[in-house]
């Protein structure tokens, strides 16, 4: 299988499958460790406020934890000041990330609307100087995530990418829709491959693989150095196995047997309760639940019953009972 290397200083060396792409809510460290268990060749957190950091947030802190079953892994940071996010680096430093990603392509008001994330798209001069400060104290690689630009009428992914690595940036991860299609219609793969052609550094291609397939022809049609993936590992981390093994053998592998799902969805949830307590994991694990149950004859019940999930026995029980239904229907 080849690899890419991502940087010069402290480079990382990555299997070229598919990566988790970074998810705010969603690929927190539980999510992250199983997928990298299933062949995920690199993480990223969830993305952290360079301001959180420096006013201390003990929140903040702890989305930075990096463990060893985790790398390598990125700690992805926002904000829209060059300083706050200089000190931010120095602030995680003792995180030890194999690679300090910056957000550029965060859509949602709250990060946006205070020019961070995809706002730095339309301030390329300030994503400049971004990435200059990051880069100046950063002991790792340091990369940039962004979309294709901000809206149909300034579409400036190839452009903005050439900058950011003039300016130092060792990768560009893309997700080629606009700031202001937000999830809606396709992901443009066209503009990875113009990237591609535009920059020496690697670049990971992002947006809308939902199989081994997928991620095969994303390399092919755009020669991009890494494939990341998102929405598509939701309650299925097997993604990344089977891409591993369709690059190994060209074999497709078919979908986990019901057991075995429950299985997964079982260990999942235990690695969150205890990464947050049962009251606090149990909440947060509701969506992945749902997540693993989709597609199951009675989903919607079992998804239903998810809503009210409190204490993990709960979670076994039902578990219990989708299995021996199963085994009924065969009899
Ligand atoms: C729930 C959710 C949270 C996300 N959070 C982040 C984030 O923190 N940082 C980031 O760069 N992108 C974030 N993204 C964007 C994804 O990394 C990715 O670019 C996008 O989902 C497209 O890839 P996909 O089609 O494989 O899902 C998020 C996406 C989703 C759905």
């Amino acid at each position: 299988m080849s690899t890419v290397t991502i940087g010069s200083k402290n480079p990382v060396t990555i299997k070229k499958t598919a990566a988790l792409a970074p998810m705010a809510s969603v690929a927190d460290s539980a999510y992250r460790t199983l997928c990298r268990s299933f062949g995920a060749s690199y993480v990223v957190s969830e993305m952290v406020s360079s301001k959180g950091l420096f006013y201390s947030d003990r929140k903040t802190a702890e989305l930075c934890t990096v463990t060893d079953a985790e790398r390598p892994m990125g700690i992805q940071l926002f904000g829209e000041d060059p300083e706050f996010m200089k000190n931010a680096v120095t602030l995680i430093e003792r995180f030890e990330a194999d690679i300090i990603d910056i957000n550029m392509g965060c859509p949602v008001p709250k990060v946006a609307g205070n020019g961070a994330g995809s706002a730095l798209m339309k301030d390329p001069q300030k994503a400049e100087k971004i990435v200059r400060a990051v880069k100046s104290v950063s002991p790792c690689p340091v990369t940039v995530k962004i979309r294709s630009g901000w809206d149909n009428d300034c579409i400036n992914a190839v452009e903005f990418s050439k900058r950011m690595e003039a300016a130092g940036a060792d990768a560009i991860a893309v997700h080629p829709r606009t700031r202001n299609q937000m999830y809606s219609g396709h992901s443009d793969w066209d503009i990875i491959r113009q990237i591609k052609q535009a920059v020496s550094v690697p670049v990971i291609g992002n947006g809308d693989v939902k199989s081994a397939l997928d991620c095969k022809k994303m390399y092919d049609e755009t020669g991009c150095d890494l494939v990341m993936i998102g929405r598509a590992s939701y309650g299925n981390p097997w993604i990344f196995k089977s891409i591993d093994k369709y690059f190994e053998t060209g074999e497709i592998l078919p979908p986990p047997a019901l057991k075995e799902r429950i299985e997964v969805m079982l260990t999942h949830v235990r690695m969150i309760v205890k990464n947050l307590g049962e009251g606090q994991g149990m909440r947060e694990a509701r969506k992945n639940v749902a997540w693993y149950l989709k597609g199951l004859p009675n989903a919607a019940k079992y998804r239903n019953e998810c809503g009210s999930l409190v204490a993990f026995s709960q979670l076994e029980d039902m578990s219990r009972r989708i299995l021996q239904s199963q085994a009924q229907c065969e009899e």
